[in-house]
């Protein structure tokens, strides 16, 4: 909160309304603020900061898209949910419990941004910088499995971008483990493959956000050229992680 009237309400909600403003310095108001928020605030989702700088991902990825896809994008889903009652999903639950919920009953409202809130926060941890464009591919045991169920990784790549690229209209493009063997698919809108509405249902391995705002002021109308470069930015230490999980 950054209006002043409204943070001295807060303090005074605090008990600590005496305090006057000339004996309490800019950082003690600002720790102030902080503990009020956290006192008084009832909003059960919270947009996490990124795990690296917003140019972190350059040359790849501009810092402009990636503050913009962060802090407008992906808070809007955040402010969004915050102001929506639960309907038939229980909140206390974790985000990936929350979304298996998710069936042709639930709102739209709640199945868009809660999507969204899920998808991107999931999507952040499975991005890593690479400014010196190293060669970048999985190891371990994910790599045997994609060589096992898609031949080669080379071949998994190609299929991954082509589908990522055909999906039709604002969506994403998964990488999925589904009774032990793992696949390609693609989900509409704010969608993921953990929501009883998927037609592929698995656990996530890997993600690509393939709606404009994650590209166009770099690439344009080109999403081919921003899945070419995105392969440098995959963080498959991550999705190692999330494979051996499963
Ligand atoms: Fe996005």
């Amino acid at each position: 909160m950054s209006d002043r009237r409204d943070f001295f309400k807060k303090i005074g909600l605090l008990g600590l309304s005496g305090i006057a403003t000339k004996l309490v310095s800019n950082d003690q108001l600002s720790a102030l603020e902080t503990l009020g928020n956290q006192s008084t605030s009832s909003s059960p989702f919270t947009l996490a900061p990124l795990p690296y700088a917003y140019n972190a991902l350059e040359p790849f990825i501009d810092e402009q898209t990636m503050m913009i896809h962060h802090t407008k994008h992906h808070q809007a889903y955040v402010t969004k949910l915050n102001e929506t009652p639960s309907t038939n999903i229980d909140f206390l639950v974790d985000d990936m419990t929350k979304c298996k919920h998710i069936d042709s009953t639930t709102s739209a409202v709640i199945r868009n941004n809660l999507g969204g809130h899920v998808n991107h926060t999931l999507f952040w941890t499975l991005l890593k910088p690479n400014k010196e464009s190293k060669p970048n591919s999985p190891s371990g045991k994910l790599a045997e499995a994609i060589s096992k169920d898609f031949k080669s990784f080379d071949e998994f790549k190609k299929q991954f971008s082509e589908k990522a690229a055909k999906h039709f209209g604002s969506g994403w493009c998964w990488l999925i483990l589904q009774n032990g063997k793992l696949m390609i698919t693609t989900t509409p809108n704010q969608d993921n493959p953990l929501m009883k509405v998927a037609e592929q249902k698995g656990n996530i391995i890997m993600a690509l956000d393939v709606w404009e705002h994650a590209y166009y002021l770099k690439y344009q109308n080109k999403r081919a050229d921003y899945i070419a470069n995105w392969w440098n930015l995959a963080n498959w230490e991550k999705a190692e992680e999330l494979y051996q999980s499963r």
